[in-house]
């Protein structure tokens, strides 16, 4: 028995291996923090372990990535490459190998999730008794709630709860991350993030890209399943859930549970609201409507943008909209968790043009830039006693410091044991509940369209309160 860890990545030869796992892992090897893990790719091809390497030489695009050549060399030198398909007896052979600790990656298409987790154990290969073994794999799990209770309930069959890891790539990037350390390690705003000041909550994340190829996918999903389901509640979950008393993942995903158990049952018909993008001009680039992409049916009726009205019943949060947005071909980039404050309670400065001016905002940005930022109002200066609007602004990196990819920060966290970036089985499916009740009532009718290049449809807009608005996607503030 040893006790170096095997990684094993199942699915190494496809498109998620070679675009995200690898490069991550190449630079954690960069980091020094790979120590003697060992890896091995497993896929259905008859390579050679040097045939795989000279796959990952030409298919790992090393542009622009300023990585020593040694280090390379020491990355490929960890990987082993196994032969062979999901089954059983496959996969059997891999345990000559196994002789210690290993963690199991599902690289691999969502639909054989459960499959695989199923013969992976069958074969022997879940024991613990030569140390840990822990299952990855990666959002989309389940595609509603039905679907997604029984995946936990396969997986759980074979596997225990603290052997899985699920990943949802937004929690494993820094700066939604950094989210929950500006709430609890700074005493100053805790205390004013509650329906006393806050009046409403918006969580943005919009794409100029569109489907890019991946309509096999989306068709038929669309940005309520693929973006609102999991990325967005996450973190509306890092925004509004308790702070804990102990950086401990069950801890932190009790209070995540929390916040999703305290979601407000919705109406479909008035707080939620769909669109699909028509051809339009897209960062001055023209594109083609949805429908035309190459592989969407023509009458395809799926949403490539949702947003939702949602209330987290709390006495923290009491009344309080949180508004979710996402969608694909939209005028910019833009991926924002922000609180509104509310007016102060006497208009002592209504003679100024304050009345015209911003509310005050504390904005978490993820993209285009990193910064976190708190929008003011401060004295014009001059003679007279007017207003204007600062920014406070704190940006997330500089220059010197050296970011981490998600999939570097997460799969630290794996070989690590922590589970705090990863979702609990009841995070997900009290997830699919919120969504679920609008998923059934999106059976019937069509999304609104919205032109490409657009800030989304029209309809986004009604769920505001009088004299509220989205922030603009394209703000000068950026
Ligand atoms: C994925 C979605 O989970 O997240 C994609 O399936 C989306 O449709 C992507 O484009 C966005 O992630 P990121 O990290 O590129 O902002």
């Amino acid at each position: 028995m040893s006790s170096q860890p095997t990684l094993v990545v199942l699915g190494a030869s496809g498109d998620l291996a070679v675009r995200l796992l690898f490069p991550a892992l190449l630079s954690l090897e960069f980091r020094e923090r790979l120590e003697d893990l060992k890896i091995i790719g497993y896929a259905r091809q008859e390579w050679s372990t040097d045939e795989f390497h000279e796959h990952l030489r030409a298919a790992i695009d090393m542009d622009g990535v300023d990585i020593d050549q040694k280090y390379f060399e020491r990355f490929i030198d960890r990987i082993e490459f196994h032969g062979g398909d999901i089954s059983v007896s496959a996969l059997k052979g891999l345990e000559p190998e196994l002789d210690g600790p290993a963690i199991f990656y599902l690289a691999l298409p969502p639909g054989v999730f459960a499959d695989a987790a199923e013969k992976i154990a069958q074969a022997g290969l879940a024991d613990q008794t030569k140390g840990y073994r822990r299952l990855v794999i990666e959002k989309p799990f389940g595609t509603d709630l039905e679907t997604a209770l029984e995946l936990n309930e396969q997986l759980h069959r074979y596997w225990r709860e603290d052997q899985i890891f699920r990943i949802d790539h937004f929690l494993g990037k820094e700066t939604v991350q950094n989210m929950l350390v500006f709430r609890f390690a700074n005493r100053f705003i805790e205390p004013v993030l509650n329906s006393g000041h806050v009046d409403e909550i918006q969580i943005t994340v919009a794409e100029t890209l569109g489907v890019e190829g991946r309509s096999h996918y989306y068709d038929g999903i669309g940005a309520l399943r693929d973006m609102v389901q999991n990325h967005l509640i996450q973190m509306m979950t890092f925004a509004t859930m308790e702070p804990p008393a102990l950086w401990e993942a069950e801890m932190i995903r009790d209070h995540k549970v929390e916040v999703l158990k305290s979601v407000h049952a919705m109406n479909p018909d008035t707080d939620a609201v769909r669109g699909q993008y028509s051809a339009g001009l897209v960062e001055g680039v023209p594109r083609v409507g949805y429908r035309q992409e190459p592989g969407v049916e023509p009458t395809s009726r799926t949403d490539t943008f949702a947003a939702v009205q949602l209330h987290v019943d709390t006495w923290r949060w009491e009344g309080i909209p949180v508004l979710l947005r996402s969608g694909k071909r939209l005028a910019a980039k833009a991926h924002e968790v922000v609180f509104r404050f509310r007016e102060p309670p006497t208009s002592l400065f209504r003679h100024t043009p304050l009345e015209h001016a911003e509310p005050n905002w504390l904005v978490f940005r993820m993209s285009p830039s990193e910064a976190t930022e708190l929008v003011v109002r401060t004295k014009q200066p001059g003679l007279e006693l007017e207003t204007r609007e600062s920014v406070l602004r704190a940006d997330y990196a500089t220059a010197d410091d050296h970011e981490a990819s998600a999939y570097e920060s997460l799969l630290l966290d794996v070989l690590e044991g922590d589970h705090t970036p990863f979702l609990r089985f009841d995070e997900v499916e009290w997830s699919w509940r919120i969504v679920d009740p609008i998923l059934k009532a999106w059976e019937h009718g069509a999304p609104e369209e919205y032109v490409g290049g657009s800030d989304g449809p029209a309809g986004q807009h009604r769920f505001l309160g009088p004299g509220h608005y989205w922030r603009p996607l394209l703000n000068p503030a950026k």
